[in-house]
């Protein structure tokens, strides 16, 4: 997961164009605007591998990259809220909800969610699909820099207490910041 090591592969729109499941994926979700984009690329210590910026809706496709060549890391679009015509959004929604349903290789799910928000209706909707996909999952807390010590600490725990209702998922709840770089060495151990 180095700089240099990791390239953008393909963007996908339908199921008929993912990349043949030759290997190991991991995939990052999460509402719109949680910093999916930002995670890869602090992960891959590179400023603009996968697109990021302040417009929610902004990554449209799945996202394939590759580390190395034993493995893909996937962004994908955001859920619950998207700055896009209706039809658009369902369209991605099937989409989304056809891969984290029907991707053999995929190995572990990380659901992004912001650590000043916690766990909205949408994140638990994901969840119960992993849940029946039995794909595993893992929280990711985002955006850690931009909370206290104590607001974190009860988000934590409101995370917590989510999670037990899933069978999928595993958990430890990985804190990150993707702007200080907080949580990103023990994520790239992770993976
Ligand atoms: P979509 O592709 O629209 O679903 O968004 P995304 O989840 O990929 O979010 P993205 O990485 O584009 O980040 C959204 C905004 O949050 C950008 O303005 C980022 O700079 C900001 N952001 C992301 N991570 C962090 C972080 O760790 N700390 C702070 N302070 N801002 C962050
Ligand atoms: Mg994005």
């Amino acid at each position: 997961l180095f700089a240099g090591e990791t390239v953008f592969v393909k963007g996908v729109v339908a199921m008929s164009g993912l990349p043949d499941p030759d290997r190991m994926e991991v995939c990052f979700a999460g509402r719109s605007n949680v910093g999916k984009s930002s995670l890869i690329n602090a992960l891959t210590g590179t400023k603009a591998l996968a697109r990021a910026s302040n417009t929610p809706g902004r990554t449209q496709e799945i996202n394939f990259f590759t580390a190395g060549d034993d493995l893909y890391l996937v962004d994908l679009p955001g859920y619950g809220y998207a700055n896009a015509p209706l039809q658009m959004v369902e369209k991605w929604q099937r989409l989304l909800k056809q891969y984290l349903g029907g991707r053999q290789t995929l190995r572990r799910a990380f659901v992004l969610v912001d650590a000043r928000h916690g766990i909205k209706k949408v994140d638990d909707e994901i969840m119960s699909l992993l849940d029946s996909s039995a794909v595993t999952f893992q929280v990711i807390l985002t955006k850690a820099d931009k909370v206290k010590e104590a607001q974190r600490d009860a988000i934590i725990e409101q995370v917590r207490g989510a999670l037990a209702k899933h069978p999928a998922a595993y958990p430890e709840i990985v804190v990150t910041s993707s702007e200080k770089g907080w949580g990103i060495p023990t994520l790239r151990a992770l993976i």
